[in-house]
C-alpha cells in the first residue's frame, strides 16, 4: 500500500503535506513526493524516505494547494523516476495513487503510440497523460479516465488551472477530511489527524472535488452526501510518545487497549459477552469460516479453537489468499480478521464468501474501513491506531474481541453455561492487568536476547493454543528482526524440523495452561538434548518445564488467554533482538503495514 496526502486552503501546502507524509511513512516508505498548484506544476520527488524528500525539497512553497505520497512500490523499482507524483509532460496534471492499474500497459501502448512520452515505469503514469487528453474541467477529465481504468485506485490529482484536489476510490481507500479554511485527503486519517478530526470515508466508486471551503461528492454521476464523522483518537495517539519506537510504545500500550476492548462488554452477573453483532446471526450458523493474513491469521487460528470450545461449532481458519470459499454457503458465518480492514486478499476472499450468498462478519480496527462496510456485521477490536509494521497490540485485541464473540455464540447457541461465560468474561477482563504484569519483566526478556540474539536461526514451539502464538513470535522476529524464524506444532518438531536443530539453534517453547504444556515437554526434551538452548513461557505454577528450560518466563494465571500473555513475551524477545541488531524496527524493510494488493 501507499500513503496519499492532499491539502487545500489559505496556508503553505508544501509543510502541511511533507508533515502528512511523515506521518503516512509506515504505510510505505520506498520513495516519497509532492506535487504543488502552480502553473506549471512543481514536483519534488525522492527514492527513499520522506526525509530524504524532506532534504532535497525546499523549506517553504507560495502554493496553498498539493497532493504528496509515499511509495510501497508495485510496478516498477523504488527509483527517483518512479517516485509519485506523475504528471504529463507539460506538467498541467499530475496524479498520486494507492492500488493497481490492471489495464495500464495497453493503456500505454495506446498512449504513446498517440505520441505521449513516459518518464516511469509505473502503472499509475498513464493517468496524468489520459487526464491531458480529456476535457472539461478536473472533475470531469477524472469521471472520464477511471471509465478507462480496471483495477484497484485511491487517485488524488491536482491541475496547473486551479486550487483544488480532485480525488476517485476503487477498492482502496481514501478519505476527506474537514477542516476551518482548509480541506485535507488521505488514504488514512493518520494524514491529517493533526488538523482535523472530522471525516468522511469515501466510497467504491465515489469522486470528489476539494477546495478550500467545500467537499462534493459524486457516484455514478449522482451528487450524494457521504457522512461527517468524528475520529475518536489524536495525534498524540499517534506519535511515539517518548519511546523508541512506535512497536515498542504499542507493545506497552496493550494493557490500555484491552481495556478499551472489553470496556462494557463483559456483563458477569448474568455470564453475556455484550456486543453489536446480533445473537441471530451467531446462533443461525452451523460453521464458522475465518478467513485472515499474517498476524490476523494467527489470531483466527486462536479463535478457532475459542469458538469450538465455547460455542461447540465447527470453525476453521483460512490464509484469506488461499480461500476458495465457504463449503456450505447458507450455513457459514464468514469472520474476516483484518486489522486494516483494507487487505486486498481479506477482502477478496470475504466478497467470495458474500457472492456464494455466506453472512460475513468483519473483526477490523478500522471505523469506515472496506471491509467493515462491506460485510453484514462488524466488531471492532478499539485497539487505536498501530503505526509500526509489526503488528503487537492489535493481535491482542482481535484475540480478545474474537474471545468475547465465541462467549457471546456460546451464549446464543445455549452451548456455554451462564456460570462458565461468567467465568471466561472474569479472564478478559483481567487480561489487561496480567498483561502489565509480563510488560513489567522487560528488563529480563531484553537480557535473554542479549543473550541468545545473535544465534543463526530460531524456532518457536507451541501446541493448542500455543500454535498459533509460536507462528506469530516467529513471524515478529522474522519481520524487524531479518532472523531465520519459524514457527510448529510442538509435536511435528520430531517429524522433520529437528534435523534442523542444533546448539545455535534456540528454541522458544510456548507451555502455558491451554497448550498441553506436558506433551511439549518431550519435545522441549528432545531439543536439549540437541544441545539447543530452550527459553520457555510456562504458567505461574508449572514446575517441570521450568527446570529443564535454560531461561523461564512465567504468565500470571489466566485459563485460554495464558498463551495471549505469553505472546507479549515474544513480541519484547523480538523486538529486543532487532534493536541489538540496530534494525529499522518500525519500517521493516520490504514490507507495509496494510497490503492492498493481491
Ligand atoms: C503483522 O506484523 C504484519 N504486518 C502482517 O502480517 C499483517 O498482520 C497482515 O498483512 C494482515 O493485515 P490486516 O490485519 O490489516 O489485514
Amino acid at each position: 500500500m501507499c500513503g496519499i496526502v492532499g491539502y487545500v486552503g489559505d496556508d503553505d501546502a508544501l509543510p502541511v503535506i511533507l508533515d502528512g507524509l511523515k506521518r503516512l511513512e509506515y504505510r510505505g516508505y520506498d520513495s516519497a513526493g509532492v506535487c504543488l498548484r502552480t502553473d506549471p506544476l512543481t514536483v519534488h520527488k525522492k527514492a527513499g524516505e520522506v526525509d530524504e524528500l524532506v532534504e532535497a525539497a525546499p523549506e517553504s512553497s507560495e502554493a496553498t494547494c498539493g497532493v504528496g505520497h509515499t511509495r510501497w512500490s508495485t510496478h516498477g523499482e523504488p527509483t527517483d523516476e518512479n517516485a509519485h507524483p506523475h504528471a504529463d509532460e507539460a506538467r498541467r496534471y499530475a496524479v498520486v495513487h494507492n492500488g493497481i492499474i490492471d489495464n495500464h500497459a495497453e493503456l500505454r501502448d495506446e498512449l504513446e503510440d498517440r505520441g505521449h512520452v513516459f518518464e516511469s515505469d509505473t502503472d499509475t503514469e498513464v493517468v496524468p497523460h489520459l487526464l491531458s487528453e480529456a476535457e472539461g474541467e478536473l472533475v470531469e477529465r477524472l469521471g472520464a479516465v477511471v471509465e478507462r481504468l480496471e483495477g484497484s485506485y485511491a487517485l488524488a490529482c491536482v491541475s496547473a488551472d486551479s486550487d483544488e484536489v480532485v480525488v476517485a476510490r476503487q477498492d482502496s481507500p481514501l478519505v476527506v477530511g474537514h477542516g476551518d479554511d482548509a480541506n485535507y485527503v488521505g488514504s488514512d486519517v493518520t494524514a491529517f489527524v493533526e488538523h482535523t478530526r472530522r471525516v468522511s470515508y469515501l466510497h467504491d466508486g465515489d469522486i470528489a472535488r476539494v477546495t478550500a471551503d467545500s467537499i462534493e461528492v459524486w457516484n455514478d454521476g449522482e451528487s450524494v452526501d457521504r457522512a461527517v464523522e468524528t475520529v475518536d483518537w489524536d495525534v498524540e495517539a499517534a506519535e511515539k510518545g517518548g519511546y523508541e519506537h512506535y512497536m515498542l510504545k504499542e507493545i506497552h500500550e496493550q494493557p490500555r487497549a484491552l481495556r478499551k476492548t472489553v470496556s462494557e462488554r463483559t456483563d458477569e452477573v448474568e455470564g453475556e459477552a455484550l456486543l453489536d453483532v446480533s445473537d441471530e446471526v451467531l446462533a443461525e450458523h452451523d460453521r464458522v469460516e475465518f478467513v485472515a493474513c499474517g498476524t490476523s491469521y494467527h489470531a483466527a487460528l486462536y479463535a478457532r479453537r475459542l469458538f469450538e470450545e465455547y460455542a461447540d461449532i465447527s470453525a476453521t481458519a483460512e490464509y484469506a489468499s488461499e480461500y476458495d470459499g465457504p463449503h456450505a454457503p447458507e450455513e457459514t458465518l464468514v469472520v474476516a480478521v483484518t486489522q486494516s480492514g483494507e487487505t486486498a486478499d481479506t477482502l477478496s476472499a470475504t466478497r467470495r464468501a458474500a457472492r456464494e450468498g455466506a453472512t460475513t462478519v468483519a473483526v477490523t480496527n478500522t471505523v469506515g474501513s472496506t471491509a467493515a462496510r462491506e460485510t453484514d456485521e462488524t466488531v471492532y477490536i478499539r485497539a487505536g491506531p498501530e503505526i509500526g509494521v509489526a503488528a503487537t497490540k492489535t493481535f491482542a485485541s482481535q484475540v480478545v474481541t474474537l474471545a468475547l464473540v465465541a462467549v457471546a455464540a456460546g451464549r446464543a447457541r445455549d452451548a456455554l453455561p451462564a456460570s462458565e461465560a461468567s467465568s471466561v468474561l472474569a479472564d478478559l477482563r483481567d487480561v489487561p492487568g496480567a498483561v502489565q504484569r509480563v510488560l513489567d519483566n522487560e528488563d529480563r526478556v531484553a537480557e535473554t536476547a542479549e543473550e541468545y540474539g545473535w544465534d543463526d536461526a530460531f524456532f518457536y514451539v507451541g501446541r493448542r493454543l500455543g500454535y498459533p502464538v509460536a507462528l506469530e513470535g516467529a513471524l515478529k522476529l522474522k519481520e524487524i528482526s531479518y532472523d531465520h524464524a519459524e514457527g510448529f506444532p510442538a509435536g511435528e518438531l520430531k517429524h522433520g524440523p529437528l534435523a534442523l536443530v542444533t546448539p545455535d539453534t534456540p528454541v522458544l517453547a510456548v507451555m502455558t495452561d491451554g497448550t498441553r504444556p506436558r506433551e511439549t515437554l518431550n519435545n522441549v526434551k528432545e531439543v536439549e538434548s540437541r544441545g539447543a538452548p530452550v527459553v520457555a513461557v510456562t504458567s505461574s505454577d508449572a514446575d517441570e518445564g521450568a527446570r529443564l528450560a535454560d531461561t523461564v518466563f512465567r504468565v500470571p494465571s489466566l485459563g485460554d488467554m495464558e498463551p495471549l500473555l505469553a505472546n507479549v513475551y515474544l513480541q519484547m524477545f523480538a523486538y529486543h533482538v532487532a534493536r541489538l541488531k540496530d534494525r529499522p524496527i518500525d519500517k521493516p524493510r520490504n514490507l507495509a503495514k496494510s497490503v492492498t494488493v493481491e
